[in-house]
């Protein structure tokens, strides 16, 4: 079975076709000749997912799955949430202004709970029907005071999973892999298309 994956992030790509295996073929935006930056207008992370894979479907006929996330911090009220990636307010993916302004906004509140979300909306097309649904993988744990480690992007220096007493960007890939919000509703969507596919 061939599913876009409505992304060119090569890490995401290689997690999913690690998890799925040879039964399904998954492309990336790059692989379709899709070259627009998807625009990301919703209010959620939910809408936001479902806006990306309902523009490659329609665009291109193809089944496809699309995902977003958000970092949600309990003091701030869920944010910075679906604005994760623009937190700071002027430029796109800017980690380390991103992680400032959380540090800034949390300052020494002693209430530092915080959880990653994943969101990923498929639209599959089968012989009579198009079947949409949606799948969550979140993580909880807090937010440290200061940058901890090196390893990973966005805010991983800063989260602290629940049960680790290091940061997302201290306990490496191998173990964020394994926990992660993402890869749990990354293994979410594998089990779906799996018992699908039986
Ligand atoms: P996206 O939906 O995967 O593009 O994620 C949106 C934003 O959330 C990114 O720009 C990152 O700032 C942040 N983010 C997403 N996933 C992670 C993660 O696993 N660790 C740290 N930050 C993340």
């Amino acid at each position: 079975m061939k599913i876009v994956f409505a992304t060119n992030n090569q890490n995401k790509l290689s997690e999913i076709r690690n998890i799925l295996g040879s039964e399904f073929e998954i492309v990336s935006l790059h692989d379709i000749g899709c070259t627009e930056d998807i625009p990301e207008t919703g209010n959620t992370l939910e809408e936001n997912a479902l806006i990306k894979a309902r523009y490659v479907y329609n665009k291109y006929g193809l089944s496809c799955f699309a995902d977003d996330t958000g970092l949600e911090v309990e003091a701030l009220g869920g944010a910075p949430g679906v604005r994760s990636a623009r937190y700071d307010g002027i430029t796109d993916h800017d980690s380390e202004a991103n992680m400032r302004k959380l540090l800034r906004e949390l300052g020494d509140n002693n209430n530092r709970k915080a959880q990653f979300r994943t969101v990923i909306a498929l639209l599959l097309k089968t012989s009579n029907q198009l079947i949409s649904h949606t799948f969550e993988g979140k993580i909880e744990g807090h937010i440290a005071l200061t940058k901890q480690g090196t390893a990973g992007f966005g805010y991983d220096p800063l989260f602290v999973p629940i049960g680790y007493q290091q940061s997302f960007a201290q306990l490496g890939m191998d173990i964020k892999n394994q926990i992660s919000h993402r890869a749990r509703a990354v293994k979410q969507l594998a089990d779906y298309l799996k018992q699908l596919n039986s």
